[in-house]
């Protein structure tokens, strides 16, 4: 059972027809009611990960219907590129609320179904944004920074119940994000890379499913960089 969220475009949706594909169980979370993947194993739950009640409404549906959580995967962020200076405080404010206290949220009503199940995988996806530190990309890098710090504090709670937590650091991967931002940007960021392409399909399933593996037990508080972008 998985639940995944951001699940209505993008990453997200790429990763729970990959976990259905796979035979598990989905819940998908995002703002937008209607589910995009007909799948008779896939539910989809209208829920902005920001917002605390609905976040608990989504788990308590969940672990009703479920009675059990073994893997998640925070794929929900939002981005806005704009230089610090001219950035408006809500697209600030809406970074840090998505994309850090989303993450914070879901966390905690997972962790709270995976320790009583004594084992768990998390993985917090991130982007390689954190380690680069693009102008232009202050507060979702560090929104992306201060996620791995709380996925490294939280494998430290949760490390003596079966549960793990890590993080994925992506690359540019084609979807609606990534087309929000200017081409060239792009393309620089890509040629710059020690491995100067963008995240295929296979590179991000790879690591995901490495990181989510039954099998990776005693691996917890890591960040995978894809594309050799290192800290
Ligand atoms: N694409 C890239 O090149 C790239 C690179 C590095 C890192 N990443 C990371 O990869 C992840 C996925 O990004 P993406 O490119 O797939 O983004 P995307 O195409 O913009 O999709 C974002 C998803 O998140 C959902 N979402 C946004 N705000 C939400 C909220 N407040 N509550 C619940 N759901 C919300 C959206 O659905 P609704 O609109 O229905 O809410 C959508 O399903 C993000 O963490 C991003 O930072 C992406």
């Amino acid at each position: 059972m998985a639940v995944v969220t951001g699940a209505r475009r993008g990453i997200g949706r790429l990763v729970a027809e990959h976990l259905l594909a796979g035979g598990a169980q989905v819940v998908g979370l995002s703002r937008a009611a209607d589910a995009v993947i007909e799948h008779p194993a896939y539910q989809h739950l209208a829920a902005d990960v920001a917002d605390d009640a609905a976040v608990r409404a989504a788990f308590r549906e969940i672990a009703r219907r479920h009675g059990r959580l073994d893997l998640l995967v925070n794929a929900a962020a939002v981005l806005t590129s704009q230089y610090v200076l001219l950035l408006p405080g809500g697209k600030a404010e809406e970074m840090v609320r998505t994309n850090l206290l989303g993450p914070v949220l879901t966390c905690r009503e997972a962790a709270k179904l995976m320790t009583r199940a004594r084992y768990g995988r998390i993985v917090n996806v991130s982007s390689m944004a954190a380690v680069l530190e693009p102008p232009g990309d202050a507060v979702y890098a560090a929104t992306k920074a201060a996620l791995a710090t709380f996925g490294n504090v939280l494998a430290k709670e949760l490390g003596r119940v079966g549960v793990t937590v890590n993080t994925l650091g992506v690359t540019a991967y084609p979807t609606d994000m990534l087309a929000a931002l200017p081409a060239d940007k792009v393309a620089a960021v890509i040629a710059a890379l020690p491995i100067p392409r963008a995240a295929t399909r296979e590179d991000l399933l790879h690591a995901l499913d490495f990181l989510l593996s039954e099998s990776s037990g005693y691996v917890t508080a890591q960040t995978l960089h894809l594309g050799g972008v290192h800290a």
